[in-house]
């Protein structure tokens, strides 16, 4: 019998018909322990995420109670950057799971005194945490706690310097698929900030792994230097880059990371860059507009597109956040060892 149920009968329906789900991706995901990226992604395991993802909507989409089926986990948020939608939804998910949650105040904990991050760490797995949610400003630190403390513990990357933002990359593809289907082919336009999105880099990842054609836009300023060896069609001109597309995906301009200076004005960033419904007209018919959040209003997106019910996938990513990132917990965590 499973460690982490005491009778399946006793399990709701959507309990039951998770712990049914047996595609190949489960046990990749079991073997794999950690979410670091989304770049070395089978599509197995992306497959699962979008599986089990939907069967977790439904908790929310039925109003139903909590699940038990991670009752004996403890997952512990550690987020050294801000976070309003990562860190309340993985708190969410966990508790709709079943497992505890620790939410460290980074502010008012021992990392004020010097603490450092591995030891902040161990001391929490120490507790017993079974799993780490970690944000973090420093590109790699997810990789650098999975090396340290993988053995103890599941690593999940809330977002990792200018790196990679996984859960962000699976809500945002469930959100694709939901809009359009089979993906490959699709044209999707990703704009902004590119330089500084790990978003980007985790939602180009799973894009080519199923044959989206991609395209990115960017001030040059704003564009990555590795651009070329990232496999997508890149473009300076936003009207080239969202010509035709299926789904235009709208960067949040970082304007915390801008200390160097790297576009001349913001005025002119939304002259040239700044989605708006005339813009959108240049996409396919019916196209729709998504963004992480959170989002800088007037700036690379107008009001009217942000609020727009007809064409904005805004909320619908928030809320498929919880579900994919119910999945994530429940595909690392259930019946381990850590
Ligand atoms: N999209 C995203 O990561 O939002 P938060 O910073 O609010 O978590």
């Amino acid at each position: 019998m499973s460690k982490d149920i005491s009778a399946v009968d006793a399990l709701s329906p959507t309990a039951k018909e998770l712990l049914a789900w047996k595609g190949p991706g489960l046990a990749a995901w079991r073997s794999r322990r950690h979410c670091l990226d989304t770049t070395t992604t089978t599509k197995d395991e992306l497959a699962a995420v979008l599986a089990t993802a939907a069967i977790c909507r439904q908790v929310m989409d039925r109003q139903e109670p909590p699940l038990t089926i991670l009752a004996n986990k403890i997952v512990a948020n550690l987020f050294y950057e801000n976070s309003t939608r990562t860190k309340s939804s993985f708190e969410l998910a966990a508790r709709r799971l079943g497992a505890t949650v620790i939410n460290l105040d980074i502010n008012t904990s021992s990392v004020a005194k010097g603490e450092t991050l591995i030891d902040t760490a161990a001391t929490l797995i120490a507790m017993g945490a079974n799993a780490l949610v970690q944000r973090h400003a420093d590109s790699g630190s997810a990789h650098l706690l999975a090396e340290s403390l993988g053995r103890q513990a599941h690593i999940i990357n809330a977002g990792d310097g200018l790196h990679a933002h996984p859960s962000q990359g699976f809500l945002d593809h469930l959100t694709l698929v939901d809009e359009l289907g089979d993906l490959k082919n699709k044209k999707i336009a990703i704009v902004g900030d590119l330089s500084h999105s790990r978003v980007a880099r985790s939602n180009i990842a799973l894009l080519n792994l199923v044959g989206a054609d991609v395209h990115v836009c960017a001030p040059p300023t704003l564009m990555p230097a590795d651009i070329a060896s990232l496999q997508v069609k890149y473009h300076i001109n936003l009207e080239a880059a969202i010509e035709n597309a299926d789904i235009v995906m709208v960067l949040r301009m970082q304007l915390e990371r801008q200390s160097q200076g790297l576009i001349p004005s913001i005025g002119e960033y939304k002259k040239l860059y700044r989605m708006d419904h005339n813009r959108l007209k240049l996409a396919k018919p019916g196209a729709k507009v998504m963004h992480p959040g959170p989002v800088n209003r007037g700036v690379e997106i107008t009001h009217e597109i942000a609020d727009d019910e007809r064409v904005s996938l805004l909320r619908t990513q928030v809320r498929n956040g919880v579900a994919v990132r119910m999945a994530i917990l429940y595909l690392l965590l259930y019946n381990s060892e850590a």
